[in-house]
């Protein structure tokens, strides 16, 4: 599309100067025979039929003057760009412009006309400086300042401005000699004129510039603030455009009549998207607090809040016919199940969310209740997914029966609930159910199997499955 158009406009300037150039030709050739017909029709007249052939050949000198700045202006600046990669403002390429053709309109009105004084013309016009300084007054105004603007360079092409008591916030998309062009975050086009924007305060975002963004909440007083600080940095930092270079910073900015208020610090890797991340970190900050049992404080309703029961929703029925259909747990008995979901904990993570991170320590094992996760692992920095476990699928177990670090990360792939169940609950059910100790076992030789296969370490051997059940044997310290 580009391509085309510079095509057609190419087409159009080679013909407009062919006929201008055609037009000077014709008004050389038969300048004689012109000024016979201009003498014998204008007899009788005061004009100079000279003059008028002169002013003839000015205009038509002037539009090739303009044709040819036009295509030094393409040249000079397509070069630059080409070689030193870098877009001219279109303020340098107007100024440009200007210069060139005032010179060259110098030139050829002192050679058509040599006994015309042009500057003496300009200078000793009082009327035409009066005429043209109250016209131009804006004008003026907008150009010097942004001029100023490019000297200055306050801020540049895609940095984030707020200007001005309007607050008008948007991307720079260009600077011209009359105004300062910005996209609003409602993709609205707003035009900031150079004097305006050279009065007037600025806030600018610069592009390659790490900016931050302060996001606001609170909790309750009874809410730990330790806690509260810990698991917002947590929710925060893994947030998509959260910049990795620098951890959040959550601190509480006031001790407010009916809530501790806080603020999380951020910087973004594009700032042009803070409206998407705030609103994302947001929304991180509510799973986060759903997850770690915190409160956001509500004046009218505190007293009347009760706090939510450990287990989803209150009602055991659910988790244990979840528990009850898991294929290890098969072997229980309706009240070990039930045992092991009163003492089974349930946590919501949103999309995206890392529930479990390779090489942490850990000591409980989660059923995927309601949704899906993916099992991933690090590869040269990267997420590689070996696996994915939908509702009844469980994971965890290698380092709560082994007491080694988690093997892989377990990412939620939608918002999911998983069940948490402890060392302790699972210690219970192996007392009554020594068998399931080698059920398990098989599972995890199987688990680990498949990672080194998709680590490339080939096979894990088949002793590791008798190595296994005595390493779990003796972490639980079952006979
Ligand atoms: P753990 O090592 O405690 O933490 C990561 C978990 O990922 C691990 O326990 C297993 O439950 C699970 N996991 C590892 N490999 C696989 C696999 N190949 N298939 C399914 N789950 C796996």
């Amino acid at each position: 599309m580009k391509r085309n158009q510079s095509k057609n406009k190419a087409v159009l300037f080679l013909v407009a100067t062919a006929i201008v150039v055609l037009a000077i030709y014709l008004v050389f050739k038969f300048d004689k025979q012109l000024l016979d017909l201009l003498s014998s029709r204008m007899a009788g007249l005061s004009f100079n039929p000279k003059t008028i052939i002169g002013v003839l050949q000015l205009i038509l000198f002037a539009t090739l003057a303009y044709l040819i700045v036009r295509a030094l202006n393409t040249a000079v600046f397509g070069l630059v760009r080409l070689r030193r990669d870098f877009e001219a403002p279109t303020l340098v390429r107007n100024i440009f412009s200007i210069i060139a053709f005032t010179a060259l309109f110098f030139i050829i009105f002192t050679q058509i006309f040599p006994d015309v004084n042009l500057g003496a013309l300009f200078t000793t016009s009082a009327i035409f400086g009066v005429i043209l300084g109250l016209a131009l007054q804006d004008t003026l105004g907008n150009f010097f300042a942004g001029i100023s603007l490019q000297a200055d360079r306050p801020f540049q092409v895609g940095d984030v401005i707020t200007v001005g008591s309007q607050q008008n916030t948007g991307v720079v998309e260009e600077i011209t000699w009359r105004a300062v062009k910005i996209r609003t975050f409602q993709n609205h086009v707003v035009l900031i004129s150079n004097s305006t924007a050279a009065k007037e305060p600025i806030e600018v975002g610069p592009r390659d510039n790490l900016n931050a963004r302060l996001v606001f909440f609170n909790t309750l007083y009874t809410d730990s603030p330790a806690k509260t600080i810990h698991v917002v940095r947590e929710a925060v930092r893994e947030a998509d455009n959260v910049s990795q270079k620098i951890a959040p910073v959550v601190r509480i900015r006031n001790l407010g009549e009916s809530a501790v208020e806080y603020e999380v610090k951020y910087w973004l890797d594009d700032y042009a998207k803070y409206n998407d991340t705030d609103a994302l970190v947001r929304q991180r900050i509510w799973y986060a607090f759903r997850r770690n049992d915190l409160s956001f404080a509500y004046p009218t309703r505190t007293l009347l809040v009760a706090r939510r029961p450990k287990t989803s929703g209150g009602d055991a029925a659910p988790i244990v016919e979840r528990l009850a259909a898991v294929d290890i747990f098969a072997p229980l008995s309706t009240e070990e199940t039930t045992m092991l979901a009163q003492a089974a904990t349930s946590h919501v993570f949103a999309p995206g969310e890392t529930v479990i991170r390779a090489g942490d320590p850990g000591s409980s094992m989660f059923v995927v209740h309601n949704g899906r996760v993916a099992v991933q692992l690090n590869e040269n920095g990267r997420p590689r997914t070996v696996a994915t476990l939908s509702e009844g699928a469980f994971f965890g177990e290698m380092a709560l029966f082994t007491g080694e670090p988690r093997t892989a990360s377990i990412v939620a792939l939608e918002e999911t609930e998983v069940l948490e169940i402890g060392h302790q609950a699972m210690k219970l059910v192996f007392d009554a159910n020594p068998d399931l100790v080698e059920s398990l076992s098989h599972i995890i030789t199987e688990r680990l199997q498949a990672l080194a296969a998709s680590e490339d370490q080939g096979a894990t051997d088949s002793d590791e499955s008798a190595g296994l059940l005595s390493a779990i044997k003796r972490f639980f310290g079952l006979s």
